[in-house]
């Protein structure tokens, strides 16, 4: 970021320069000069059209604004009568716009906690809710053991921030300017042991004492930004993502046959609904990859939720609430604290849902409903009847 900002603050200069090189006198001069001025431009568009992207992708200000709070994280405010209804809690936009007290929160939280343990009794669920707690779900969970923090990681919901707060409570890093940016995602340096490398003694240990949570967010639009993120935009730069698992997928489930020679069109959101409502397909294709992905696994299959007894199930459409109130639940809200969320970012946008899906098929959209709807009902997101009927 800091290499950005320099790039951005020497075009910047170059521009407030070249305000001059318009009086210039000589003919031959001038489009020189308008050459130069125009690369300038364009050079400011690709980087701050890059810096906006990471602040999509980051929620901003990820390396600048993290500071050790005073007592910034609770605001009293007019008690609202919201969340009663737990079932609701995110999706409706509203919600978001009250700030309730710290109180409330902690109803709002124990009220999730409650639905969750009741969804993860009801039979007609079981199939798509019970895991078992296996390597592949103790690989997903971090360990602060100085806190005794357990934190199961969800990809799309912010985990970025999330880990740099684990990092700096670790100790190494004095505060979280100082975590570099590749340092959060390196196994071998971040000092983030996964649940996974511990014995069978430690982890139960583990799971039963510490604090444990985990994000979510509405399962339909974690699809739309998976898709984004892994075939549109691909910012990591994986290509594995393009050249392995898209003309895969648009071999088996285009529908168009004749289209689907042409993988280099892309993978269109039609292909993913497709292959991911597929169940017995895609466990094939799944194991051609070699590994499960994990950024369109359910959270259920991530985390175990039935089976691991979270102590609190964050929400990224209410972040602003739920992010302070982790800190706070697990004892570290006077060590660290959550960056600056940019207003709206976390929204539930259901114009956008509704874009994605129109023109696919109520069938398709009904499969991959009943694939995740487990993750609908045990994190209380209403069912989007709004597509499938
Ligand atoms: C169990 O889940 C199904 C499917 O979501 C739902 O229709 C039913 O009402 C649930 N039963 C209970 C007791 O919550
Ligand atoms: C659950 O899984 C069992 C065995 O795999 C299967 O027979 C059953 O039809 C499934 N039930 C539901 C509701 O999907
Ligand atoms: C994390 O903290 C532990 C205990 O203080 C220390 O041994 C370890 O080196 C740290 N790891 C990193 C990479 O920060
Ligand atoms: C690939 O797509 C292009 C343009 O969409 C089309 O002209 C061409 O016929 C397609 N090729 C095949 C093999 O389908
Ligand atoms: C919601 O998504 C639509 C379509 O992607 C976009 O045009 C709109 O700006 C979004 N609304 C908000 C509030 O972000």
């Amino acid at each position: 970021m800091g290499k950005d900002h320099d790039n951005l603050m020497h075009g910047i200069e170059a521009l407030r320069d070249n305000k001059q090189c318009h009086q210039g006198e000589a003919m031959r001069k001038h489009w020189i000069l308008l050459g130069a001025c125009g690369w300038v431009v364009f050079t400011l568009m690709f980087v701050s059209k890059f810096i906006s992207l990471r602040v999509i992708d980051e929620y901003g200000a990820a390396d600048r604004c993290w500071t050790v709070p005073g007592n910034n994280l609770v605001k009293p405010i007019p008690v609202s009568s919201m969340e009663e209804s737990a079932p609701q809690v995110a999706a409706n936009p509203s919600d978001q716009l009250s700030d309730p007290t710290a109180a409330d929160w902690q109803s709002v939280a124990e009220s999730r906690i409650q639905l969750l343990s009741s969804m993860c009794k009801n039979s007609s669920l079981r199939n798509l809710t019970h895991v078992s707690i296996s390597k592949f779900v103790l690989d997903r969970i971090f360990v602060c053991d100085k806190h005794k923090i357990l934190f199961c990681q969800t990809p799309k919901v912010g985990n970025t921030q999330w880990k740099k707060v684990l990092i700096v409570l670790n100790g190494t890093f004095p505060s979280v300017e100082e975590v570099p940016g590749h340092i959060v995602h390196n196994q071998g340096k971040n000092g983030l042991p996964r649940l996974s490398t511990f014995t069978p003694q430690e982890i139960t240990h583990r799971l039963s004492t510490y604090f444990k949570f985990f994000i979510v967010r509405d399962p339909f639009e974690r699809l739309i930004s998976a898709f984004k993120d892994k075939f549109v935009k691909n910012p990591r730069f994986e290509p594995w993502y393009k050249h392995k698992i898209a003309p895969a997928i648009i071999r088996k489930y285009r529908k168009r046959q004749f289209d689907s020679e042409n993988t280099t069109s892309g993978l269109h959101f039609e292909d993913f609904v497709r292959y991911l409502g597929d169940v017995e397909g895609r466990h094939h294709l799944d194991r051609q990859f070699g590994e499960p992905i994990i950024h369109w696994m359910t959270y259920a299959d991530l985390c175990a939720p039935c089976e691991i007894p979270y102590s609190v199930v964050g929400h990224h459409e209410t972040l602003d609430q739920d992010a302070p109130f982790i800190l706070r639940a697990a004892g570290i809200d006077q060590l660290v604290s959550y960056p600056p969320i940019p207003p709206g970012i976390t929204r539930y946008n259901r114009t956008k849902v509704e874009q994605y899906f129109s023109g696919i098929s109520k069938r398709d959209i009904r499969r991959l409903f009943a694939r995740y709807q487990g993750d609908f009902s045990l994190f209380g997101y209403p069912n989007p009847d709004f597509l499938l009927n």
